[in-house]
């Protein structure tokens, strides 16, 4: 199974182990140029105006959004193993990727079952797709380590520690160069949250991570 063609977030979810396996076993996956989704896709510009979080609505599409986040970062770390796998083969990358992804799809069940113990439903509302269009198929292993996993996983834990786990113990100054940041910054997406130094610390960023990473924020208009 394909988890990246198949429509359904259940089967998604469902799938993810016969993908995960299938790769392990060498098989082949086609990576589509998005991802397909079962809800509609709007640029984030053009979803509805949100509720207030005082309403069990604005509740359960704060969810929502967190919900199509983490179903990105799920398919973008299954996406990680299935083209660079051999990359990592025979390392702790391998299981540790393998871990975020199943980590991944956790969080995404916790927030689905969230919205719907608020009485609505997962495709109530549109979702983006930022997350899955800053990755492409030019990207090489250094890049995408860099663009996923220390930039947008680093960016969740600026606007909140949720994501902290995740992170921990994958040290690394290897993964954050800047001459890395300079070939990719362009398809990264802005993020405007302060940068949090005390979490990043704790999840094992260094200070020069966090430092080239302040400085860029002040240039990016
Ligand atoms: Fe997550």
């Amino acid at each position: 199974m394909n988890v990246f063609e198949v429509e359904k977030i259940q089967n998604k979810i469902q799938g993810l182990e016969d993908h995960i396996q299938g790769v392990l076993n060498g098989q082949l996956f086609s990576i589509p140029d998005l991802s397909v989704r079962d809800v509609e896709v709007k640029e984030p510009l053009q979803h509805p105006p949100k509720k207030g979080l005082s309403s069990k609505e604005g509740q359960a599409r704060l969810l929502h959004d967190l919900a199509s986040i983490e179903l990105q970062a799920m398919e973008l770390a299954l996406r990680t193993l299935t083209e660079y796998h051999q990359e990592i083969k025979g390392t702790k990358y391998l299981d540790l990727l393998v871990q975020l992804i199943l980590s991944e799809r956790s969080h995404l069940q916790l927030c689905v079952k969230g919205i719907q113990d608020l009485g609505f439903d997962w495709g109530q509302w549109p979702v983006h797709m930022a997350l899955w269009k800053s990755v492409g198929p030019e990207d090489s292993l250094i890049d995408r380590v860099f663009i996923v996993h220390r930039y947008l996983e680093g960016s969740g834990l600026d606007a909140a520690d949720t994501l902290l786990r995740r992170l921990s113990g994958v040290k690394s100054n290897f993964f954050f160069k800047k001459d890395t940041l300079q070939k990719v910054r362009a398809k990264l997406p802005k993020r405007l949250e302060p940068i949090n130094s005390a979490l990043r610390l704790r999840a094992l960023f260094s200070e020069s991570e966090i430092d080239t990473l302040k400085k860029y924020q002040k240039e990016t208009p």
